[in-house]
């Protein structure tokens, strides 16, 4: 598929009407969905034919852009059951088989690498502190492959920091930096748009590299 037909494709997917505030519920636009899922397969072949769970999936941009670039399975969790349905919804609208399940990411049971690729835009924990550290601990525990996430740049140093130190990744690569705008979702955003910059970042979790040659 080219990129911009899944950016248009991501474009008709319905998102948040009542976002809840205390959960960071806002959506990845279109444009940087797209090009997040087309680098991660064109780039590094994380997507294809690969088992891919998109972490704290809110209404499934993510999950369903993996499934629109031929992902063999795409599982969406949220904690949120009313995202959930409505990421159904979309998947269902494109014809897509995604699995959905409901559970605080902190509470999520997978022992081992039950997954090749984890995308996701986690909560920048400016809500509840650490909340995007929680994200990348558990993704970079049940990844076999890569984590696929968006952090604050401002967060950069610290989020390498806690990758490469604390969450046992074997690199943590800054693929790219963007500008996020976040539509005027909140009563307490001034701006009509709160344009932030945001890095997409690319973890290789530490023992599942291929032997080195
Ligand atoms: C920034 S939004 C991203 C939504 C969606 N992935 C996207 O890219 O459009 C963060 C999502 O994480 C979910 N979330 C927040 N805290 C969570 C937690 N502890 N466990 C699971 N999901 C959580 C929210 O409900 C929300 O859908």
């Amino acid at each position: 598929m080219k990129l911009k037909q899944l950016e248009s494709l991501l474009g008709g997917l319905q998102q948040f009407s009542n976002p809840k505030v205390e959960l960071e519920q806002y959506p990845t636009g279109p444009h940087i969905a797209s090009r997040m899922l087309y680098t991660a397969e064109n780039s590094f072949g994380d997507v294809c034919d690969k088992v891919v769970a998109d972490f704290g999936c809110g209404c499934g941009t993510l999950g369903v852009a993996a499934g629109l670039l031929g992902a063999e399975h795409v599982i969406g969790i949220d904690v949120d059951p009313e995202s959930l349905e409505l990421a159904s919804l979309n998947a269902e609208e494109l014809e897509l088989d995604i699995d959905y399940v409901q559970c605080n990411i902190k509470n999520l049971g997978w022992r081992a690498e039950v997954v090749d690729t984890i995308v996701m835009n986690p909560p920048f924990g400016t809500r509840k502190k650490g909340a995007d550290m929680d994200f990348l601990s558990v993704a970079l525990k049940v990844a076999s492959q890569a984590v696929y996430s968006l952090h604050k740049t401002s967060t950069r140093d610290h989020v390498k920091r806690a990758a490469l130190q604390q969450f046992n990744a074997s690199s943590a690569e800054v693929i790219c930096e963007l500008r996020y705008d976040l539509p005027q979702t909140y009563k307490f955003h001034k701006k009509r748009e709160v344009d932030i910059a945001v890095d997409l970042w690319r973890f290789v979790p530490k023992s599942k590299q291929g032997p080195e040659v």
